[in-house]
């Protein structure tokens, strides 16, 4: 109650005076207020705090939640330390007020994704340090408001086995990038492009099999460590990734670096050697070569039919399949064409029919192969596109003979009736019709087909 008193009255003589939380230090060190609440226990943000404080630090407490209150109206807070606490929830647009802050200190907490309201508002952000936490998921928004403005980017030792690319490749001040002790697997070609002022990317440790050459490493110097590197070059640290020594990493070999640790996970025979005491040449891929296809299938139209063209090679060769009319075939609703070789045509058409080509390419080249398809059309089905669908019998003769003796005022409710095709197979199939039993006189059917093998019609 005294000290109440006591700081009501400092605030009574002095607009500038300044409320100190409990157990935290804090300095007028004008024009700009530094509160300092280091290991005192603090289960969330106190409330007391000067809304005009240009730096706190509140690392290594207990906050597990920072709430959109927490932070509200501190336009002036330039630097914020939450270090070593046990953060898992930061509330949407908790920060939002923070127009000037420049330093976002979250690392070692307990986050778990990045959204992208976390971080709206920071639109002067300068380093965001991430690092220690259990990310495995950013979304692509989420550093939108700092995108331009923002140098230190650190997100080593989270989960993240994907990241926002195309988000990192607009970073455009970015100078630090720290993605280093992840589950990373893919970086795509010539995301670092535009990133002019990147001087450090460190990828160690992560599950990297190649790295893709970009641009902007080839003009300018990379090299594996700052100690010795000239100011205008990149340093650019991959160790610890399991590298495919293959000719597609042939440019990072090339590269002006010192010795460093990283060493090649396949193919067998450089396993574990040093990357960079391996030859150029030794850096070798092989072209696609096709193992197994399907050479000839014969099908009955309308049904699916899988297309297989199988190749091996270093790299993994990706399979694509030109149509008998010479065209790439694309995925669309009847047809899907995967990168393993499998084409997936799921109703034929008699149009299908042809020769398919496979094209098997790498890094190192293409090999072709044949794929004969023989469509066998049904009979008198001509225009249909799914057998086991239901077919009108008046379109069909199957039902109505030419010598029948139906009246023809039979011939509407007939139409309604239907004849089901079904269990087609390139032999076989099920027909199955309503019984007329309201025409006198019928003692049998007779089914008329026209066989693909001898292309004579039969009567049964
Ligand atoms: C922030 O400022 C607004 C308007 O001046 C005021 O209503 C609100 O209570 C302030 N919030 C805090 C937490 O100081
Ligand atoms: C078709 O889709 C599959 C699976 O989504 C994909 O792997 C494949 O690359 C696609 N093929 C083409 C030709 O785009
Ligand atoms: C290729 O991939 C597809 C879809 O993942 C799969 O259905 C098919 O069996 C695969 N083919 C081979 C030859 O592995
Ligand atoms: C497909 O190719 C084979 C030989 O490669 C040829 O005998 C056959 O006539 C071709 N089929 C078609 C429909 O062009
Ligand atoms: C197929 O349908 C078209 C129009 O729908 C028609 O002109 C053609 O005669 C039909 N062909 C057969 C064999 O029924
Ligand atoms: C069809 O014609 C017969 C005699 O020709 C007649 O008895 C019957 O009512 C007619 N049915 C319909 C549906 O018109
Ligand atoms: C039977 O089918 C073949 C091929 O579809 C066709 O050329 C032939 O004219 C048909 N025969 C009759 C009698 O419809």
């Amino acid at each position: 109650m005294e000290r109440l008193a006591i700081c009501l009255l400092i605030i009574s003589t002095s607009a500038k005076a300044m409320m100190c939380p409990k157990r935290c230090s804090c300095q007028n060190v004008s024009p700009s207020f530094t509160i300092l609440c280091t290991k005192t226990g603090l289960l969330f943000v106190p409330p007391t705090i000067d809304r005009r404080t240009a730096e706190l630090r509140l690392m290594d407490n207990f906050i597990t939640t920072l709430r959109r209150k927490d932070f509200a109206n501190m336009t002036d807070l330039i630097h914020l330390t939450l270090s070593r606490n046990t953060i898992s929830q930061v509330m949407p647009y908790a920060f939002f007020d923070l127009k000037g802050l420049h330093a976002l200190h979250l690392d070692s907490n307990r986050l778990t994704f990045v959204s992208e309201e976390h971080f709206k508002g920071l639109i002067n952000l300068r380093h965001l340090i991430l690092s220690n936490n259990q990310i495995h998921y950013i979304a692509p928004g989420s550093f939108d408001d700092f995108i331009d403005t923002v140098e230190d980017l650190d997100l080593s030792y989270n989960n993240l086995i994907d990241i926002p690319w195309e988000t990192i490749g607009r970073l455009s001040s970015v100078n630090t990038v720290g993605l280093d002790h992840n589950l990373i697997e893919y970086v795509p070609e010539g995301i670092f492009s535009n990133l002019h002022k990147l001087a450090r990317l460190d990828m160690t440790s992560n599950k990297l099999k190649k790295i893709p050459p970009d641009p902007l490493f080839s003009r300018i110097p990379v090299y594996a460590k700052s100690k010795g590197s000239p100011l205008t070059s990149l340093v650019l640290s991959f160790g610890g990734n399991p590298l495919h020594c293959n000719c597609e990493l042939m440019w990072l070999r090339r590269l002006t670096r010192e010795d460093d640790l990283e060493t090649c996970a396949s193919p067998p025979e450089l396993m574990g050697k040093y990357f960079w005491s391996i030859k150029e040449e030794e850096f070798v891929c092989e072209p696609p070569m096709i193992t197994h296809r399907t050479s000839k299938l014969e099908i009955m139209e309308g049904k699916s039919v899988s297309l297989k063209c199988k190749a091996v090679g270093d790299p993994d060769p990706y399979v694509r399949w030109i149509s008998p009319d010479g065209k790439l075939v694309s995925n669309t609703t009847r047809t899907m064409s995967y990168d393993n070789g499998t084409l997936d045509i799921f109703t034929t058409r008699f149009t299908d029919r042809g020769n398919f080509t496979c094209i098997a390419s790498n890094a190192a080249g293409e090999s072709t192969a044949n794929v004969e398809l023989v469509v066998n059309q049904f009979p008198n089905l001509a225009n249909s596109t799914s057998y086991e669908k239901e077919i009108e019998s008046g379109l069909s003769d199957i039902l109505t003979p030419a010598k029948s003796s139906i009246p023809s005022n039979e011939t509407k409710s007939l139409h309604d009736r239907k004849v089901v095709v079904a269990e087609l197979t390139s032999s076989s199939a099920l027909i199955q019709w309503p019984p007329q039993s309201h025409i006198p006189g019928i003692r049998m059917y007779q089914i008329q087909y026209n066989s693909s093998l001898d292309d004579i019609l039969i009567y049964r």
